[in-house]
């Protein structure tokens, strides 16, 4: 599992190893846009600020990858052990 930290209010949220980021964030009251739910339309795309992605949709860019400055939470996850978003 990983952590993710709203960067505006420094709200901590643990993601368990079957849990996807937005259901997370959801359990907390923050509710991220969805529309395919399966990283394939953007519509969740959030700014990161520190942190690594593990990227697993198929809608960012190789650059956009590389970049790791944004992610798609309906079904990435974190290859470090705290994302913080810039939420
Ligand atoms: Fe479509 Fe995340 S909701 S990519």
């Amino acid at each position: 599992s990983f952590e993710v930290e709203i960067a505006s209010s420094g709200l901590v949220c643990r993601v368990g190893p079957e849990q996807r980021v937005i259901d997370a964030l959801a359990a907390h009251g923050v509710e991220v846009p969805v529309s395919c739910e399966q990283g394939v339309c953007g519509t969740c795309v959030t700014p990161i600020r520190s942190g690594i992605p593990d990227h697993r949709d198929l809608f960012l860019t190789d650059a956009e990858r590389a970049a790791n400055d944004r992610f798609t939470p309906c079904c990435s996850r974190a290859l470090s052990g705290r994302l913080v978003l810039d939420l």
